[in-house]
């Protein structure tokens, strides 16, 4: 947007990587199309400029050199068509040259194909980087990935700079992370310990309040000395979740374990649930949600945040007798004055579910990326645009 004020953009050959991997049904359709909607912008602004402009993503995780049908961006050319209002052609085997005039766009061919893509090979990076004049990383659910398209061209590219998108997201982590309205709570749910324990390790040094969900709620409440029954959890995480919790504690802040929760004999849509106190779970009991006292006090103290992180559903959303936890923490998001931030896939279903899409702060795009921010790293594509900038 800065260059365009300054007028550096017409008559520009613009290279525009955007993250337009997006999921599609067996027959080749589009299921959401999230990504594609938030790369508008970008496009819109760099025709309006008057830039030549190419546009490329990733699609999946093909194998380097061996274009399968299933890999081609025809179906999000097709919706980017239809998006800008203007036909969008999708141009193969681009690498050695492409032909785009000023005022046009075309898309550039799963770049995941290109031999070297993926290890950034620099042979490749510099032949791309001579594709244009100005290099737009808009891809923020790729951003923590060192490829050629997301990192390499920027190295070599005459300009480098971060898109719309991308800007967006930075400054919506930013303003939750490193200098948030307190209290800053985080809500970090889903399956297992393992797979966010860095996440939990790096916000409890940060946040007024952890709130966890899920099986990762099972493995503290076994922190806690309560019994979960034959819930998941593991067993060999506890004393990591136990660190959190005396380390939160040293800091004056809570991971509030729940009170109540609803379990079921087994993992079923139809299983009946049952409501229990945390202090009553029996042997062949299953947790699958937060109880309603839990999902009270949760939603008092959301209501009362200054800023929100949110990355899971606390419990089974998906089969209604355990999706009132959820509900009820996503229901008490969207009406909190707080600044709020949700990322991650299940968060964004939950969102859709509820449809409260417009009263969260930022939905971010970004999948591992999202997971990758809160847990303090510093993303491939940040760092060499901040390099970049920097001269
Ligand atoms: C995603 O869907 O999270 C991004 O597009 C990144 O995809 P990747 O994990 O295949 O790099």
């Amino acid at each position: 947007a800065d260059l365009v004020a300054a007028g550096k953009v017409a008559g520009q050959r613009v290279f525009i990587r955007a993250d337009l991997n997006v999921p599609q049904d067996d027959a080749g359709r589009i299921t959401e199309d999230t990504r594609i909607r938030a790369s508008i912008p970008a496009i819109e602004l760099a025709l309006k400029a008057g830039a030549a402009v190419m546009v490329t993503s990733h699609l999946g995780r093909p194998t380097e050199g061996e274009f399968k049908p299933e890999d081609s961006l025809a179906p999000v050319a097709q919706r980017l068509s239809e998006l800008l209002g203007r036909e969008v052609p999708l141009v193969a085997n681009w690498v050695e040259g492409v032909q785009v005039a000023p005022g046009q766009v075309v898309l550039l061919e799963n770049c995941r194909v290109n031999k070297g893509e993926k290890k950034n090979n620099e042979e490749l990076a510099k032949k791309m980087a001579q594709l244009c004049d100005i290099y737009v990383n808009d891809a923020f659910g790729t951003a923590h990935r060192a490829e050629g398209t997301t990192y390499g061209i920027a190295q070599f590219a005459p300009i480098a700079c971060a898109g719309p998108l991308l800007a967006a997201e930075i400054d919506a982590i930013t303003k939750a992370l490193a200098a948030p309205k307190r209290p800053l709570l985080a809500i970090v749910a889903g399956s297992k310990v393992s797979t966010k324990l860095t996440i939990l390790q790096s916000l409890s040094a940060n946040v007024d309040g952890l709130i966890v969900g899920g099986g990762i709620a099972n493995t503290f409440m076994l922190a806690a000395g309560l019994k979960i029954g034959k819930s998941l959890a593991e067993p060999d995480l506890v004393a990591d979740a136990r660190a959190v919790i005396e380390s939160m504690k040293a800091r004056g802040a809570a991971v509030p374990i729940p009170v109540d929760v609803v379990c079921a004999k087994s993992f079923a849509a139809d299983a009946p649930a049952t409501i229990k106190a945390a202090n009553e779970v029996a042997d062949d009991d299953l947790i699958l949600d937060i109880g309603p006292k839990t999902a009270a006090i949760l939603a008092e103290q959301l209501k009362a945040a200054g800023t929100i992180v949110w990355n899971g559903p606390v419990g089974v959303f998906e089969f209604d007798a355990f999706a009132k936890g959820t509900e009820t923490v996503a229901r008490a998001i969207a009406s909190s004055s707080a600044f709020s931030i949700a990322g991650g896939g299940d968060t964004l279903a939950a969102i859709a579910k509820y449809g409260i899409e417009k009263d969260v702060g930022y939905i971010s795009t970004g999948g591992g990326a999202f997971l990758e921010v809160l847990e303090g790293k510093t993303l491939p594509a940040f760092e060499i645009l901040a390099r970049r900038a920097a001269g």
